[in-house]
C-alpha cells in the first residue's frame, strides 16, 4: 500500500495551479445524463472522478477521457440501464447523484443506498423527501432505493428542513424533467451548485436563484450537444493557502478566483497573515506571531467543514487557545488523535475541538482517515520535526490532483513511497 513520506520544516516557495473542482465535477456528470452529447474541460484527474465515470458507463454512458487536457467527452447510447449497483456506489456518495437525472428522464431508477462513512452517517432522507415531493414512489428494498416515476414527476414546493448539497443537487436534477415550476427552499447554495446551473441553464433550463430560494421551470430533457469549463477548486485552494500560511516564503495560488474564498482569506488576515489578491491569484507569506481564532463550520457562505481539518493544523501554530465547532458532520475530527501523536494540544467537548498552540509538531507515522483529514495529515507534516509517514493515503487521492508534485514544485520534501 502506497504511503507518504514527508521531511518537515522545509519553507516553501513557488506558484501552485488549482485543479477543477472535484465537487462541481460530481453532480455535472450525473447531470450529463439529460443530455446526449456533453464535453467537460477542467476536469481534476482524481479517483473519485474515475469511479463516477465507471457508474456512468455501467449505465450506457460512452466515455472519453482525455487525460493530456483534462476533458471528459460523454455520449449517451441508446441503451441505458436505469441501475447503480452497490459496488460502484459504496466507494463514492456521489453516485447517489444519478438518481435525480434518471428518474426524470427514464422514469424509473434503482440505486443503491451509500451507507455511512468515517466522517457520519451522512443518510440520503433528504434527497428522497425532495424526489417524493415531485411525484416519485420510492420504495427502500435490499439495501436500494427503488424509485419509480412511471406518470412523469410533477413541479411541487419543497423546503429542506436543514441544508444539504447533495439533495439540493438531486431535486434540482430531478426537477429540470418535472412537469412545470419547482420552488426549492433553504437550498444548498455552494458555488459548485452555481456550476451545476450553470450546466442546467446550458441544457435549456430556466433556473432563477434568490437567497436561499432556487425556482426551476422543467423542461423535457433534450438531444443537446453541450460544452461546459469545471470552476476551479475553491477548497484545493483553501488547502494551499494554508500551507503558504504556516510553511510559506511566498506561495502564489493562481487559477482562483479570490472572491470564493473570501471568508476564508478573512480569517487568514484576521489571524494576521499576509496576504495579496489579484484577479485569478493569491499571494500569502508564513508569519511568526500567529493570533488565535474561533470558528464554526457553515453552509456556504460560512466557513466550509471541507476545510476544517485543515484550519485545525493553523491553530496549533497559533498563540493561545483557538477554538472549532464542527456543526455539519457529527465524526469529523477524526484526524485529532493522529495530530495529538503529532505533539498537538487538542481536547474535543461535543461538537467543539478546543486547540492549545503555539506546539512543536514531531514527526510520527499516521494514519488518514478520510479525504480532508489526510491532507490535515500532510500540512502536519511539512511543519514537524523529523520524518511523517502518511499511511492509506488512497483517500487523499479521491480528491486532490498531483498533490506530492504541486508541493514539491513549492521545494517541500515529499514523495510517495
Ligand atoms: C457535500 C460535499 C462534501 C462536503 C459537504 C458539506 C460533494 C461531492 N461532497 O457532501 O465534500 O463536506 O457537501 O459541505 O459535493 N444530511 C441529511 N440527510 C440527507 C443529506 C444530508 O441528514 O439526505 C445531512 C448530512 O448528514 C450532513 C449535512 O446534512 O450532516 C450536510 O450534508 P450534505 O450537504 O448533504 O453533504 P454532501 O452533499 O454529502
Amino acid at each position: 500500500m502506497q504511503k507518504l513520506l514527508i521531511k518537515g520544516r522545509k519553507e516553501l516557495s513557488g506558484n501552485i495551479l488549482i485543479s477543477g473542482s472535484k465537487n462541481s465535477t460530481l453532480p455535472i456528470l450525473a447531470a450529463s445524463l439529460l443530455a446526449t452529447d456533453v464535453k467537460l474541460t477542467n476536469v481534476p484527474l482524481v479517483k473519485d472522478i474515475f469511479t463516477m465515470c465507471k457508474l456512468l458507463k455501467f449505465i450506457g454512458i460512452s466515455i472519453k477521457i482525455k487525460k493530456s487536457n483534462k476533458t471528459i467527452h460523454l455520449k449517451q447510447k441508446t441503451n441505458i440501464k436505469t441501475l447503480a449497483p452497490y459496488k460502484l456506489v459504496k466507494t463514492m456518495r456521489a453516485g447517489v447523484l444519478v438518481l435525480g437525472p434518471l428518474l426524470t428522464k427514464f422514469k424509473k431508477a434503482k440505486v443503491s443506498l451509500p451507507g455511512g462513512c468515517a466522517i457520519g452517517t451522512r443518510p440520503v432522507d433528504l434527497h428522497l423527501f425532495a424526489l417524493k415531493k415531485l411525484g416519485a414512489k420510492i420504495k427502500i428494498k435490499d439495501g436500494y432505493i427503488i424509485a419509480d416515476a412511471s406518470k412523469g414527476l410533477k413541479g411541487a414546493k419543497i423546503k429542506f428542513p436543514l441544508v444539504s448539497v447533495g439533495a439540493t443537487e438531486n431535486a434540482l436534477l430531478a426537477a429540470y424533467g418535472a412537469k412545470g415550476k419547482t420552488v426549492l427552499s433553504n437550498c444548498a447554495i455552494e458555488p459548485e451548485i452555481l456550476d451545476l446551473i450553470s450546466f442546467l441553464k446550458k441544457l435549456g433550463s430556466d433556473i432563477k436563484i434568490f437567497g436561499r430560494t432556487i425556482t426551476i421551470i422543467g423542461k423535457s430533457p433534450k438531444n443537446k450537444k453541450i460544452n461546459h469549463k469545471i470552476i476551479f477548486d475553491r477548497i484545493e485552494a483553501g488547502t494551499y493557502l494554508i500551507a503558504g500560511a504556516l510553511l510559506g516564503k511566498k506561495i502564489v495560488i493562481k487559477k482562483i478566483d479570490p472572491k470564493t474564498l473570501i471568508f476564508e482569506i478573512n480569517i487568514l488576515k484576521k489571524m494576521g497573515i499576509k496576504i495579496i489578491t489579484s484577479k485569478n491569484s493569491i499571494s500569502i507569506s508564513r508569519t511568526n506571531n500567529l493570533k488565535k481564532i474561533e470558528l464554526i463550520t457553515k453552509p456556504y457562505p460560512g466557513f466550509p467543514t471541507d476545510l476544517q481539518a485543515q484550519f485545525m493544523v493553523l491553530m496549533t501554530q497559533a498563540n493561545g487557545l483557538s477554538k472549532i465547532k464542527e456543526n455539519i458532520f457529527e465524526n469529523r475530527f477524526m484526524h485529532v488523535p493522529e495530530l495529538k501523536r503529532m505533539g498537538a494540544k487538542i481536547e474535543i467537548k461535543n461538537k467543539t475541538a478546543y486547540v492549545y498552540g503555539p506546539s512543536n509538531l514531531n514527526g510520527a507515522e499516521v494514519m488518514a482517515t478520510d479525504l480532508r483529514a489526510s491532507v490535515c495529515l500532510v500540512l502536519a507534516g511539512l511543519i514537524a520535526n523529523n520524518r511523517t509517514i502518511i499511511n492509506r493515503i488512497y483517500h487523499l487521492d479521491r480528491g486532490y490532483e498531483f498533490l506530492e508534485k504541486k508541493f514539491q514544485n513549492c521545494k517541500a520534501e515529499i514523495k510517495r513511497i
